[in-house]
């Protein structure tokens, strides 16, 4: 048992995720958390930010994540995730057809409603845009509005409604600082699940 203590200790001094939550997580029957990465990408550079959020997730222990486009997405991927960070281009100012038709799947192909199955997990968003002021936010903020008619928890990170780049013209790709900004909101995500599910252990 001691032993055991001790190797937690030391496992929370070189986490990121404060002490209690690793001991109480590691307490719980199901000890890691499950983050689903979700994105519509057609040039590759919402892959990208994808791949950042993918890679700030993996950053806090015992945390698992799942990266798949919409279309590829079950509905076992869905309900087992303890978080979801869903990302698109901007079209026409708001998120594509595509991250639309699978909120609309969550319904049509998995029956989200009315038991409000997603109640519950966090939820996060993250775009990427040709222009710099072209919808940006408001794109994140249909995918946030989405998550919240669903009773999830949402949070930003890497920027207030999420993690976004500009594509086009001036700033053409995803530049580091960009990524990094994908990077945060896959950790922030990941760190706040761990709080979320240390609280329904309590
Ligand atoms: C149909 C369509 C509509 C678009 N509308 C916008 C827009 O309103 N604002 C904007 O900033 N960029 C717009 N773009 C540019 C894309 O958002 C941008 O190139 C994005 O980074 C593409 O992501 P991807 O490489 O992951 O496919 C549009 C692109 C397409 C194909």
């Amino acid at each position: 048992m001691r032993k055991m203590s001790v190797l937690l200790v030391a496992f929370a001094w070189f986490s990121p995720v404060p002490p209690q939550f690793v001991e109480a997580a590691a307490s719980s029957s199901s000890p890691n958390i499950k983050v689903l990465v979700a994105y519509h990408s057609v040039t590759g550079h919402t892959e990208k930010m994808a791949k950042g959020v993918v890679t700030g997730a993996q950053a806090v222990p015992r945390t698992t994540v799942v990266l798949k486009s919409v279309g590829e997405v079950t509905a076992a991927d869905l309900f087992s995730a303890d978080a979801l960070i869903v990302g698109s281009p901007v079209y026409w100012s708001n998120m594509a057809g595509q991250v639309k038709t699978f909120f609309d799947d969550w319904q049509f192909k998995f029956g989200v409603f009315p038991e409000f199955k997603m109640r519950d997990k966090v939820g996060a968003a993250f775009t990427t845009g040709g222009q710099a002021a072209s919808g940006k936010e408001l794109t994140m903020l249909t995918i946030l509005a989405a998550m919240l008619g669903n009773q999830m928890i949402v949070v930003g990170g890497g920027g207030a409604f999420g993690a976004s780049a500009t594509t086009e013209g001036d700033s053409p790709g995803i530049d580091d600082k960009e990524l990094a900004g994908a990077k945060e909101l896959g950790r922030r995500v990941a760190e706040v699940t761990w709080r979320v599910k240390r609280g329904r252990a309590e």
